[in-house]
């Protein structure tokens, strides 16, 4: 897959004005009546609560977890782990009512309206895949997919059946940076002509390499995918898709990025700095400079809480701060929600045109440094 179906999946997803994305749909089959869509049955009463699934029970499946217990109206009734041990004690934990072993064994128990994949990257696209043909609707853990050709044969499964599908890019979804993007749609600082914005931590090599996700290259691992992801996520919200794109980075002996650096050019001239690295703390910092004023993101970036306006050395910064629930998780889960309920197949916010548009940029990226998975072709990403 990928190829000339990417290709042109691809560009008629350019054509639609990416970041905008594609208006929301409303899947024709979900409402008629259907077990995964209760909620559009025109002679059933609305269900009140929203029952949840997540898949691989890691760090980020304990945060989302978390996130659930305070949306209202969801409840997590069902996980899947490879290992029934884990399985039992996550559910125990959280109250979910059924425990799989496996995660195909996820969806025996009760009824799931969602499920959550919080896998490693490289299970992302078989998992998702398991989970569109039956027809659940599924919220993915970033990146979709590991490639281009990846992510196309995910969007093109989720097309084809008619089932909701969104990359978990939770910052999209956060109070202040939906906000961020409203005052410079609006003008608030001019004309828009560069941004930088860096993610970095010290990411130590844990001592099992196979379950290694940050280093180990068989598990998808690197600094890109796994937080450079998220400056150029932003540089494409505010800019959309890039023109032309410039990569440099230092790998490891296997192969894994550790110190990746991107730098973007639009269509209008504008430039994107993005930087990422698993060498060492940064401010993990975003600066959006336009003709009248900049605007800060307040760190970190992506799960900021508010940004300034700063218009001189001699104005006060203009503060903003913003409300913010649990770890940040649960507005992307009540936007997943909102979206399943009214039977649409993908989110307006942050569409399958956005993902692709992303993943076409990583796999340049990639493909500019010289990362390649184990048994990826290079004419397939
Ligand atoms: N949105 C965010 O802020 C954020 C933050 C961190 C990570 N993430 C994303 O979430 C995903 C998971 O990250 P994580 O930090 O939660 O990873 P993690 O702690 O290693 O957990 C991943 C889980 O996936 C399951 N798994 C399936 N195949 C595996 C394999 N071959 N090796 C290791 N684990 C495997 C395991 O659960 P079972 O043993 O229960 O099956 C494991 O506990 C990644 O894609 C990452 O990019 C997102």
């Amino acid at each position: 897959m990928g190829g000339a179906a990417g290709a042109e999946l691809y560009e008629a997803a350019y054509s639609r004005a990416v970041p905008g994305g594609l208006r929301p749909r409303v899947n024709a089959r979900a409402k008629r009546a259907s077990p995964i869509y209760p909620y559009l049955s025109p002679n059933s009463t609305p269900i009140a609560t929203f029952h949840w699934a997540i898949l691989g029970l890691g760090k980020i499946a304990h945060s989302f977890a978390t996130d659930l217990q305070r949306v209202e109206d969801a409840k997590l009734v069902a996980v899947g782990s490879r290992s029934q041990e884990r399985a039992s004690a996550f559910a125990k934990q959280y109250g979910a009512e059924h425990a799989a072993g496996s995660y195909g064994a996820t969806f025996d128990g009760p009824r799931v309206d969602a499920v959550y994949i919080a896998t490693p990257h490289t299970s992302h696209r078989e998992l998702t895949l398991m989970c569109l043909e039956r027809g659940i609707p599924v919220l993915c853990e970033k990146p979709l997919g590991l490639s281009f050709a990846e992510v196309t044969e995910m969007i093109e499964t989720a097309r084809r059946t008619g089932t909701y599908l969104m990359e978990a890019l939770w910052s999209r979804f956060l109070p202040a940076l939906v906000e961020v993007k409203s005052m410079i749609d609006s003008g608030a600082i001019g004309q828009v002509e560069s941004l930088r914005a860096d993610f970095g931590f010290l990411g130590e090599p844990r001592e099992d390499f196979d379950r290694d996700r940050l280093y180990n290259p068989a598990l998808g691992g690197g600094a890109l995918l796994d937080i450079g992801i998220y400056p150029i996520w932003l540089a494409q919200y505010i800019f959309g898709a890039p023109e032309s794109i410039h990569a440099t980075a230092r790998l490891t002996e296997l192969g894994a990025d550790i110190d990746t650096q991107v730098t973007l050019r639009y269509a209008g001239g504008e430039l994107a700095h993005c930087y990422s690295t698993l060498l060492g703390i940064t401010k993990c910092d975003a600066l959006i400079l336009g003709s009248e004023a900049s605007l800060h993101i307040h760190p970190r970036f992506h799960e900021s809480r508010g940004y300034s306006i700063l218009r001189g050395k001699d104005v006060p910064p203009e503060n903003h701060y913003h409300a913010f629930e649990g770890k940040g998780y649960l507005f992307e889960a009540r936007a997943v929600m909102k979206d399943v309920r009214a039977g649409r197949t993908e989110s307006a916010q942050w569409s399958l045109d956005d993902s692709l548009v992303l993943h076409r940029t990583l796999t340049k990226v990639r493909e500019l440094i010289g990362v390649r998975y184990p048994g990826e072709p290079s004419e397939d990403r």
